[in-house]
């Protein structure tokens, strides 16, 4: 491996009842990033998180905060999402009119950038994006729930970002959110992956430091 894996938490799977200790636990423990998730109940059958739950953790967690936004009117929603102070707005490529729009808009705002890509989804659709991205989220579940299987056919793409991104000079991180364990992980990482985002197999697990260190070990 030629690079620094980072390790990503996913929130969803934290304890509801202290979310900002939650946070300072694995960024003391060497997360690079938090994971957020925002769910609308209408893009996918879920309900998470509400727009006020940023600037609450801004207060206290210093690692960068990536919002993932599982919505159907992200361009509605955007401006409301700029103001949050979110370092990151990830949103789902199939689901916004002018995916390339979008991401120059947040750019433009001095926010960071990426899309997510659901594992029935070819990458080849959305190639012109890669050239405005920071962040790739390679979807390797249907999103809307955490503790679900990784599905293996999403390697490819992994593999597929990878080459392109090496291919035409381009920099972005390249992150796996769905079915990240310890388990899926050292595949994915090989196929391309520099980021691990994991929700259920750091915050599910009895250790949550050691969950983290045990990710970061792999890199
Ligand atoms: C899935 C979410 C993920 C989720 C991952 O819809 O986007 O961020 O928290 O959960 P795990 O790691 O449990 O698969
Ligand atoms: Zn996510």
């Amino acid at each position: 491996m030629y690079f620094k894996l980072k390790i990503s938490p996913s929130l969803l799977a934290a304890d509801f009842g202290c979310l900002a200790d939650a946070a300072l636990e694995v960024e003391a423990a060497g997360a690079e990033t938090l994971h957020v998730d925002f769910m609308d109940g209408h893009y996918v059958p879920n309900i998470a998180f509400g727009l006020d739950l940023i600037p609450a953790l801004k207060k206290r967690v210093k690692i960068p905060l990536v919002s993932h936004l599982m919505i159907s009117n992200a361009e509605e929603r955007l401006d409301d999402f700029i103001k949050t102070g979110t370092d990151y707005i990830i949103v789902q490529e199939e689901a916004v009119t002018d995916l390339n729009e979008i991401l120059k808009k947040i750019r433009s705002n001095g926010i960071k950038t990426g899309f997510a890509i659901c594992p029935d989804r070819p990458l080849k659709e959305v190639y012109s994006g890669l050239n405005n991205i920071d962040y790739l989220i390679v979807l390797g579940v249907f999103p809307g729930f955490g503790g679900q299987k990784f599905i293996e056919d999403t390697l490819f793409k992994i593999k597929e970002a990878r080459d392109f991104m090496t291919k035409n000079e381009l920099t972005f991180d390249i992150a796996v959110d769905g079915g990240v364990t310890l388990n899926t992980a050292g595949k994915i990482v090989k196929a391309g992956a520099n980021e691990l985002i994991a929700g259920t197999a750091i915050y599910g697990a009895g250790d949550i430091k050691k969950a983290v260190q045990d990710f970061l070990a792999l890199g």
